[in-house]
């Protein structure tokens, strides 16, 4: 009897001794944001302290042998990348970032159709990776566009995982870490994405909850919207639905992180006096495409006198003066959604990116809004 206690009681402890160790394995909190080049952001001026998660975008695909490079002018600065922003916080990981809007669709097709070009692509990323010093590494193929493609990645996704596992136990090295930056919703225009190959093989998706409307595209230049709103009672279109869709799909909460946009989209109104949400516009102001970082908007608010609102029902905020009209999150928004974020059990949230941000206002409001 007392040895059947005792065995009872070894069991549990072993059981929950291995439990700890597989959950102490996965992210307890992703508060994660992008940098990139081209926004002319000092890697050292990164207040590494407000992030646990820092994607370095981008490596590029070569399109002849489908190995995963970085160019030479991204080359100094993404090789220093790690130690530099681990100078201000020892603890935050990074991730070397593979594509990108940017990128095209379809190398990324092309190489995930074959087992041979996949291992190509497999095999340099994680040699990469090590070679760069990067904690981990993360896909943005934006967007595999046909129901091949997305089982494609699927099979992607699981050699992935099966690689970096055996990297690590041949090496003795930590697991890179696997993340991926999806659509809003879990289909693409009705293409379902490969959950079970996403819930098993990455470490967590980087959910893109914006750019559901912009001044320049076809269907939303003819009026005001809101560039990535938390609810729309307009339409399917929302950081809401998008998220609801993926945990209906099978991927776990905890495996989400909520995407949170540092910029907006600024639309020329035909009526000075109609300055709401789905005003009358005819396309894009101030910029080509309309963009604006939140630093930009921050100064046209305090410095050009732009009155600034917010729609809680919607969850964006707007400002606008003259026939400028400009959709976008201020602290209201992020406060918002990161709140949404905790409340339905998600792993976290990321930002793009890191350097449109008005002195860390946003990032400082999102890091406490979740705390620690
Ligand atoms: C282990 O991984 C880290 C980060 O990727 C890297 O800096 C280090 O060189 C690796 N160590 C070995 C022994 O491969
Ligand atoms: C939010 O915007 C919608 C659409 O323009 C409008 O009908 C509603 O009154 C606004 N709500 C708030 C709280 O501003
Ligand atoms: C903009 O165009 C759409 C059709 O593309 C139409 O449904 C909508 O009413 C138009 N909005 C305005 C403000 O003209
Ligand atoms: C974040 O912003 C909201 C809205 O402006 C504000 O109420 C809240 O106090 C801010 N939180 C922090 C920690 O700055
Ligand atoms: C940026 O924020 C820091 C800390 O809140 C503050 O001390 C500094 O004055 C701010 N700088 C600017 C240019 O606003």
């Amino acid at each position: 009897m007392a040895s059947k206690t005792f065995a009872y009681v070894l069991s549990v402890v072993i059981f929950s001794f291995l439990l700890q160790l597989h959950s102490s394995a996965g992210q307890t909190v992703v508060k994660g944001v992008y940098w990139f080049p081209g926004s002319g952001f000092p890697v050292s001026g990164i207040d590494s302290t407000l992030f646990t998660h820092i994607f370095c975008a981008f490596a590029d695909l070569n399109p002849t042998t489908y190995q995963v490079t970085i160019s030479s002018s991204n080359s100094a600065q993404f090789s220093t990348f790690t130690q530099t922003v681990q100078q201000k916080n020892p603890s935050v990981k990074t991730l070397l970032s593979i594509g990108g809007g940017s990128s095209s669709p379809s190398t990324f097709a092309s190489m995930a159709s074959q087992a041979s070009t996949r291992k190509s692509f497999i095999d340099s990323s994680i040699q990469l990776a090590r070679s760069y010093k990067f904690h981990g590494l993360d896909l943005d193929w934006e967007y595999p566009s046909t129901s091949t493609e997305m089982n494609n990645l699927g099979l992607l996704l699981n050699e992935w995982r099966a690689a970096v596992a055996k990297e690590a136990s041949s090496t003795r090295n930590t697991t890179l870490l696997l993340a991926a930056a999806f659509f809003y919703t879990s289909n693409y225009y009705t293409l379902n994405y490969p959950f079970q190959a996403i819930s098993n093989s990455l470490d967590w998706v980087n959910v893109m909850a914006y750019d559901f409307y912009g001044p320049s595209w076809q269907g939303s230049m003819n009026m005001t919207g809101p560039p990535s709103a938390l609810y729309n009672p307009r339409s399917q279109v929302s950081g809401d639905t998008g998220i609801k869709a993926w945990i209906q799909a099978g991927v776990p909460a905890k495996k989400l992180a909520l995407g949170l946009p540092f910029y907006g989209y600024a639309w020329r109104l035909l009526d000075a006096s109609k300055t709401g949400i789905f005003a009358p516009a005819n396309g894009p102001a101030i910029s080509p495409d309309g963009s604006q970082t939140y630093s930009q908007i921050r100064d046209l608010i305090t410095q050009s006198g732009y009155i600034k609102a917010y729609n809680s029902t919607f969850v964006t905020n707007y400002c606008y003066k003259g026939l400028t009209w400009i959709g976008y999150d201020d602290t209201e928004s992020i406060f918002t959604k990161v709140t949404y974020a905790k409340a339905k059990g998600l792993l976290g949230y990321f930002a793009w990116s890191v350097g449109a941000d008005k002195n860390f206002t946003l990032a400082k409001n999102a890091s406490s809004t979740w705390g620690p």
